[in-house]
C-alpha cells in the first residue's frame, strides 16, 4: 500500500469564557469543563505533504513560519506516538508539515489551539484516504486535537463549544468537545477585539501553568465555581441575557488570574496597561451603558467582546482611550476549520 498527497487546512483559535485551568490525572483530562467561542479570522494554516508506504519508517519535518523547527518536531513526537493509536498508518509515514499563523506572535491569541487543530484536521482527512472512507468523525478530530493542546479540542467546531464532563450535558466529555445547542441569535455574531498591550513571550507556558493547580489551596472551590459559572453561562447563551454573560465572562477572567496569583511562586501575568484597560472599560460601560465584556487568557492582553449593535460605540471608545496599546486585532464568532487543498494519488 502506498498513497501520497498534499493537504491544507486552516483552523481558528478560540476564546474561552469558562476557563480550562488545571488537569486531572490521565492524558490531558481537564479539572473542570470549559466553554469557548470559536474565532473566525485568527487562524493557523497548515499544509501536510505525506507518503504512506508499508515498510517505510515514520519521519516528520516541520517548517514553522518559514523556518525548520526541530523544537516543534521534538514536541510533536510524543503527540504522534499517542495518536498512532487511532492512525496506525502513521508508523510507516513520511510527513512534511508547513504551518503559519495569520496573527502575530504573543498577541494573546491561543496559537496552540489553532495550530494543533489544523494539524489534526489534516491527519484525519489523510486517514479517510488511507482507509477509503471519507466520513469525517468530529469527535475523533476533537479528541486528537485535545491530546496536543486541551483548548485545541474546542477549535474544530463552532460557534460555541464546550469541553469536559458536566451535569448540564449528557453529551459532554472529557475526551472531546461538543457544540452548545440552541444559542440565542444575539450570541451568534459577537465581536472580539483583542487589545494587545504586551508582546513579550510568556514567562511560563500554559502547559506548566496547569500544573500549578495540583495541590492549589483553592482547587476544590475552583471546580465548584467553574461548574456553577458554566450553568449560568449556558442560561445566558440560550436566553440572550447579555448582563449575565458579561458578569460570568469577567468573573472567569479575574478568577483565572486570581488562581495564578495565589499559586506557588505567584504567577503574575498582568501588566499595568492590562489593569488600566479593565478600569477604563468598566468606567465607560458605567458611563455610556455600552454592552461589552472583557476576558483574558493566560497573558497580559485583553479580549473585548461585544454584540454587533455596540460596534460603533465600542470602536469610538477604543479610539478615545487614554490607555496605551500596541495594536487592536478585530475578530468575531466563527465556525471552525476549512479545507483549502486536498490532492492525493496511489503510488
Ligand atoms: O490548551 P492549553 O493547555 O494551552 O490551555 C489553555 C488555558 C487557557 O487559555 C487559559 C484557558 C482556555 O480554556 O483556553
Amino acid at each position: 500500500m502506498c498513497i501520497k498527497g498534499k493537504i491544507t487546512y486552516s483552523s481558528p483559535s478560540n476564546i474561552a469564557i469558562i476557563k480550562y485551568w488545571g488537569k486531572e490525572p490521565g492524558d490531558q483530562i481537564p479539572m473542570n469543563p470549559s466553554l469557548s467561542m470559536t474565532l473566525d479570522k485568527c487562524r493557523s494554516f497548515t499544509t501536510v505533504e505525506y507518503e504512506v508506504k508499508k515498510g517505510a519508517d515514520f519521519s516528520v519535518e516541520v517548517i514553522f513560519e518559514g523556518k525548520r523547527s526541530t523544537e516543534i518536531e521534538a514536541k510533536l513526537q510524543r503527540w504522534f506516538t499517542k495518536i498512532s493509536y487511532f492512525f496506525s498508518w502513521l508508523n510507516y509515514t513520511r510527513l512534511r508539515v508547513e504551518s503559519h499563523n495569520n496573527f502575530p506572535h504573543s498577541a494573546g491569541i491561543a496559537s496552540s489551539a489553532s495550530g494543533m487543530s489544523t494539524l489534526a484536521m489534516c491527519l484525519s482527512a489523510i486517514d479517510g484516504h488511507v482507509r477509503n472512507d471519507e466520513t469525517q468523525n468530529l469527535q475523533l478530530q476533537s479528541n486528537i486535537s485535545r491530546l496536543g493542546s486541551g483548548s485545541a479540542s474546542r477549535s474544530v467546531m463552532g460557534p460555541w463549544v464546550m469541553w469536559g464532563k458536566s451535569e448540564e450535558f449528557a453529551d459532554a466529555s472529557d475526551e472531546y468537545a461538543v457544540v452548545v445547542p440552541d444559542v440565542h441569535a444575539d450570541f451568534l455574531k459577537l465581536h472580539d477585539t483583542i487589545i494587545v498591550v504586551d508582546k513579550t513571550p510568556k514567562a511560563i507556558s500554559s502547559r506548566d501553568g496547569h500544573t500549578l493547580m495540583e495541590g492549589h489551596p483553592w482547587r476544590r472551590g475552583r471546580i465548584e465555581q467553574a461548574n456553577q459559572n458554566l450553568r449560568e453561562l449556558i442560561k445566558a447563551l440560550k436566553s440572550g441575557d447579555w448582563k449575565l454573560f458579561q458578569k460570568i465572562a469577567e468573573n472567569e477572567a479575574l478568577s483565572l488570574h486570581a488562581l495564578m496569583l495565589a499559586s506557588e511562586g505567584g504567577m503574575m501575568l498582568w501588566k499595568g496597561n492590562t489593569v488600566d484597560w479593565m478600569h477604563y472599560i468598566r468606567a465607560e460601560r458605567q458611563r455610556k451603558g455600552i454592552p461589552m465584556a472583557f476576558t483574558l487568557d493566560a497573558g497580559a492582553n485583553l479580549h473585548l467582546l461585544y454584540p454587533d449593535e455596540a460596534r460603533k460605540d465600542v470602536l469610538q471608545m477604543l479610539g478615545d482611550s487614554p490607555v496605551n496599546h500596541i495594536e487592536f486585532i478585530h475578530d468575531q464568532t466563527g465556525y471552525g476549520p476549512e479545507k483549502l487543498l486536498d490532492e492525493y494519488e496511489k503510488c
